[in-house]
C-alpha cells in the first residue's frame, strides 16, 4: 500500500469513527463506550491540520478575556466542558490561561486530559445532558465547548446549566458544526435563553473552519446578571 493509500485509509477510518459518534443519540453509556474505544487514536484522527476547532475556540476565549474580562489571564477561571483528551486546554495554556478545569463524560478521555498537565482538575463521568446541580452557580469566568454540541452528543438544552455555572458577564463559547445547526434547534435555544434574560449572543463567527470539509458556527454567549440571581 502506498503512503497516499495508507493516508486515505486512515482518513476513512477516522471519518467512520466520527460518523459513528454522531449516531449515538446522546446515550451516555454508548457515548462513554465509543470514546473508551476511540481515546487512543482520537488525536491521530483529529490532528491539528484537519481539526481547527480547538485553536479557534481558544483564540476566541483569549480575545474575549482581553476585550471584556481583563485582569490576570492566568487567574481567569475556564471550564473546558467536554474536554476530551485536552486539545482545547493545551491551546488555552499556550496563550496564557492557567486556571483550567475539565469535565467529560468519558473517564478514559478525562484521564488523557489529566495527562496533558495543563488542567487544575479534570472530572470524568459528567453528563452535560443532565442537571449539574452539585456544582455551584457562577463558578467560572468562561466555559468553552468544542465539538460537544455535536450530533449524538449534547442537546442544546445543556446550554442552560452551562450558563448557570458561568458568572454574570462571563461567556459560554461553543462550536456548533453545520450538521448540528441544521438538525438541532441550538439557535432557538439561544433565543429562548435570551428571552428569559439568561444570556445574550455577543459574537458569532459564522461558517468558520472546523474539521476537514465541515464548517461550524462559533458562538460567544454573554451570561446576564439576572439569570444567576434567579437560579442560585
Ligand atoms: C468530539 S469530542 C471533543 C473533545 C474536545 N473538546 C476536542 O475538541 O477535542 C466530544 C467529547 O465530548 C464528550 N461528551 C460526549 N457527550 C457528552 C456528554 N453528554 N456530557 C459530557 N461530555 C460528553 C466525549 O466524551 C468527548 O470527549
Amino acid at each position: 500500500m502506498s503512503a497516499v493509500d495508507k493516508q486515505n485509509a486512515l482518513r476513512q477510518a477516522a471519518q467512520m469513527r466520527i460518523k459513528a459518534s454522531h449516531a449515538l443519540k446522546g446515550d451516555a453509556n454508548l457515548l462513554a463506550q465509543h470514546y473508551f474505544e476511540w481515546a487512543d487514536s482520537y488525536e491521530l484522527d483529529m490532528d491539528r491540520e484537519r481539526y481547527s476547532g480547538p485553536s479557534i475556540v481558544a483564540e476566541m476565549a483569549g480575545a474575549l478575556q482581553a476585550a471584556y474580562i481583563g485582569g490576570d489571564r492566568a487567574a481567569t477561571a475556564v471550564l473546558d466542558a467536554g474536554c476530551g483528551t485536552g486539545l482545547v486546554g493545551v491551546q488555552l495554556d499556550h496563550i496564557g490561561f492557567r486556571f483550567i478545569v475539565g469535565f467529560d463524560l468519558s473517564e478514559t478521555m478525562a484521564e488523557m486530559a489529566r495527562q496533558t498537565g495543563v488542567y487544575r482538575h479534570v472530572e470524568g463521568e459528567i453528563d452535560l445532558n443532565r442537571s449539574l446541580s452539585e456544582y455551584a452557580s457562577a463558578s467560572y469566568d468562561m466555559i468553552v465547548c468544542c465539538g460537544v454540541f455535536t450530533l449524538g452528543h449534547v442537546h442544546p438544552d445543556g446550554l442552560r446549566e452551562l450558563s448557570r455555572l458561568t458568572r454574570p458577564n462571563g461567556f459560554v463559547i461553543a462550536s456548533t458544526c453545520k450538521s448540528y445547526t441544521q438538525a438541532m434547534s441550538f439557535e432557538d435555544e439561544v433565543l429562548r435563553l435570551q428571552e428569559a434574560s439568561v444570556l445574550a449572543p455577543a459574537q458569532c463567527l459564522n461558517d468558520g473552519r472546523f474539521l476537514d470539509g465541515e464548517d461550524a458556527h462559533y458562538w460567544a454567549l454573554r451570561v446576564l446578571e439576572k439569570s444567576t440571581k434567579q437560579r442560585r
